[in-house]
């Protein structure tokens, strides 16, 4: 199989990477990855030698480049995009034109090629959920200019396959969480600041609420998309693992054997997201994909690459 992977040296597309290769080594991959903020070469130094992956420094908004690879592709996995709420609300527009124009950019190429895409998208365009967790069908609610991007890109294509009947599945992931990740993300950022005895900032009362899976299982659940998913479906993706901010936040400090005295409340993310919730019953169920990783084991070996990276 042939596959694009777009911001492939980001945290998840990176794991998904080296998930793929490992268990598919005659694969071949095509990296294309503008190297924006989120991106980190060393995600994939181990696979500088390895003749089955290409990496391609573009935007994909490049049309010169989609129409060099796409045409020998098999499937394209849409991983790019900008990725942190706090950003968004500081400056919305890369977040445009990654995720919205992007997005419209590779819809342009697979209409013209006649290619399926695969488009990773987030729990967060259903918005703030007090007590239910979302199924596909709800409707979107977005409370940041990163989720409003992510939802325009969802119509987009929910467009693109009504008109033109295009070989598209979306994914809906929760937080994830493992090595490879970004600092500027919550979890990467708890451990490297209290391995610095550093104070650690948190929005508001700590109280908002978000559902946790480790990096392995959503990329497990996204091969079983590429393989099993139903052209025109789409399948959100969750481990159930509900945790508040401060409930993480202790876990990692009484790991590293830290005070808690280092959380630092600080005032509110403006919009922030009470709590985020999927149901991922339809993937359990269709296409029989479960995660195995608990919070508890994760969470090790999350921590425990981040004390490795800090220490080189
Ligand atoms: N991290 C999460 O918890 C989470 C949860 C649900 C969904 N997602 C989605 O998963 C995808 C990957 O997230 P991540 O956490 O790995 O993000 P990341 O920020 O770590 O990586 C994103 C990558 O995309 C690249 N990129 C951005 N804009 C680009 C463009 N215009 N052209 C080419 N490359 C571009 C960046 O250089 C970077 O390498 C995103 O689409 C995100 O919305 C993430």
């Amino acid at each position: 199989m042939k596959l694009i992977v777009t911001g492939g040296l980001g945290f998840i597309g990176s794991n998904f990477i080296l998930q793929i290769l490992e268990k598919y080594p005659k694969f071949k991959i095509v990296n294309i990855d503008a190297q924006l903020t989120g991106s980190n070469k060393k995600n994939l130094q181990s696979l500088k030698n390895n003749n089955n992956y290409q990496f391609i420094k573009s935007d994909i908004n490049n049309t010169k480049v989609l129409e060099k690879y796409v045409p020998h592709c098999d499937v394209i996995i849409n991983f790019a995009a900008e990725s942190h709420v706090d950003r968004s609300i500081s400056g919305p527009k890369p977040f445009i034109h990654s995720n919205v124009l992007g997005v419209y950019s590779v819809l342009e190429s697979i209409r013209k090629h006649k290619k399926k895409l695969i488009q990773i998208s987030t729990d967060e365009v259903f918005g703030s959920l007090r007590k239910s967790s979302a199924v596909e069908n709800d409707s979107f609610n977005p409370a940041s200019p990163y989720a409003a991007s992510k939802a325009s890109a969802e119509m987009l294509i929910k467009s693109y396959v009504a008109t033109y009947d295009l070989d598209i599945i979306v994914t809906r992931c929760t937080n994830n969480y493992g090595p490879r990740q970004f600092e500027e993300k919550l979890i990467p950022k708890i451990i490297s600041y209290a391995l610095k005895n550093k104070k650690i900032p948190v929005y508001g009362t700590g109280k908002n609420i978000r559902d946790w899976i480790f990096v392995n299982d959503h990329c497990d659940a996204l091969q079983k998309v590429l393989f099993k998913g139903k052209r025109g479906e789409s399948y959100n993706i969750s481990a159930s693992n509900e945790l508040t901010n401060l409930q993480i936040i202790k876990k990692i400090l009484k790991k590293l054997k830290k005070s808690e005295n280092l959380i630092k409340f600080t005032s509110d993310r403006l919009g922030h997201d009470y709590r985020c919730s999927l149901d991922s019953s339809k993937i359990q169920r269709k296409l029989k994909w479960y995660p195995k990783t608990s919070v508890n084991d994760g969470l090790d070996s999350t921590i425990n690459w981040h004390v490795e990276k800090n220490s080189k």
